[in-house]
């Protein structure tokens, strides 16, 4: 009997050992602010905290750039490591912190999100567990500024974690207190030290809950992950343009005494710009006439004909594309502008979301005083079929 039960429990640990091995992997949660002062920082270092006691859990505060860049920041705010829009699909979850602004988030965080656009149209950020804590003043408008917050996170799809009343009961109650169901706050401008000892606490409780909940959703993505590549060894390019909404336009046709794409040594040449029912999308020059989100707009279009083109080259089977080997972009711009990158990347990540692991490419990227018929755009593609 004793023997049975030894060899039962070395079952189940052997069991639990296959899964350790999904569980170890360390969960990265992100913790992201925009703090002038240091009171939205302080709320981040006790969240930051709260993820950290999580097992294998891993947080990194970093900080928003500013609007203004000359603007004068909180010294330690000042240190922490700027994020970019594309880096927050890079992680398990995200903790989102700002100053309460007008009973709203700050100008600053919503400008930030107004280069999500690729990051929303390529739900890149859907069902990512994320929680929004603040500081504010008085406290007035708390709740409605985290609400507003959630307005853009419900946007992008992603899973909103709440406080409800954690953290509450060992309030001291005879001063106010950030607290609200929706997420930790600091009334900074009330009297006696702040964050308060219970505000702080809220903020270390709401940190631990969100990285429970990346955790938990991190390893449903692991082993759905690892159950598409046993059953489908081979992805299907198809269901993924359809479960992402994604409808290829007709592929352009050449103007000139050129062709559309050629073949060599199973290698697909493509040169596309950013033609959208016969017409330049967003023509100009990015800088002056050309805003950096409409340039991505026209980028993201562009990369959609390169690849209408691509399934052309592969006789209608998108499924025979190997490896995206390289993409280059052009990009009709003013002299001093220099955010190619970060135009290129609506490219680069539609061809992530549509080719996997075989979309990962080398890319360059080049500033042109001009592009034919006006293109804010051009992009220049590489692939490998079989
Ligand atoms: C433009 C502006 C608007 C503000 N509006 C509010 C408000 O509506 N409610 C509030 O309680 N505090 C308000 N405050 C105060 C800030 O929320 C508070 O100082 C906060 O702690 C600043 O965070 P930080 O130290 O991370 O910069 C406002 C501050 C500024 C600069």
């Amino acid at each position: 009997m004793k023997k049975q039960l030894l060899l039962l429990l070395t079952a189940l640990f052997i069991g639990f050992g296959s899964n350790a091995q999904v569980k170890s992997a360390e969960t990265n949660v992100l913790v992201l602010i925009y703090s002038q002062n240091g009171g939205t920082y302080k709320m981040a270092k006790s969240i930051a905290e709260g993820i950290q006691e999580y097992p294998n859990a891993k947080a990194i505060i970093k900080r928003i750039p500013s609007i203004n860049s000359k603007e004068k920041l909180n010294a330690d705010v000042e240190k922490l490591p700027i994020a970019t829009i594309d880096e927050l699909a890079n992680y398990d979850g995200i903790a989102f912190g700002s100053p309460v602004h007008f009973a709203n988030i700050s100008a600053d965080m919503s400008y930030f999100f107004g280069q999500s656009i690729p990051l929303w149209t390529s739900r890149a950020l859907e069902g990512k567990p994320t929680t929004v804590f603040m500081s504010a003043g008085s406290g007035a408008g708390k709740e409605a500024a985290i609400l507003s917050f959630w307005n853009i996170l419900a946007s992008h799809g992603m899973v909103i974690v709440p406080t409800g009343i954690m953290g509450t009961a060992t309030l001291d109650k005879t001063i106010p207190q950030g607290n609200t169901p929706f997420g930790a706050t600091s009334l900074a401008g009330s009297v006696g030290t702040r964050p308060s000892a219970g505000e702080l606490n809220l903020a270390k409780e709401q940190g631990k809950a969100l990285a429970r909940a990346a955790f938990g959703l991190k390893n449903t993505e692991t082993i759905k992950a690892a159950k598409t590549t046993s059953i489908e060894a081979k992805s299907d390019i198809n269901k993924t343009l359809r479960d992402n909404n994604i409808t290829l336009p007709e592929a352009p046709k050449p103007v000139g005494n050129y062709v559309p794409f050629t073949i060599s040594d199973h290698k697909v040449y493509i040169n596309q710009v950013a033609l959208k029912d016969g017409k330049i999308l967003n023509p100009g020059k990015v800088g002056a006439t050309v805003t950096d989100d409409q340039a991505k707009e026209a980028t993201y279009q562009t990369m959609l004909n390169v690849i209408a083109v691509l399934k052309e080259a592969c006789g209608g089977d998108l499924n025979k594309v190997k490896q995206c080997v390289q993409l280059t972009g052009y990009f009709n711009t003013i002299p001093e502008y220099t955010q190619h990158a970060a135009l290129m990347n609506s490219a680069s990540n539609l061809t992530a979301l549509v080719f996997g692991e075989k979309g990962k490419h080398a890319r360059a990227t080049i500033g042109a005083a001009s592009l034919p018929i006006n293109s804010a755009v051009e992009i220049q593609a590489i692939f490998e079929i079989e």
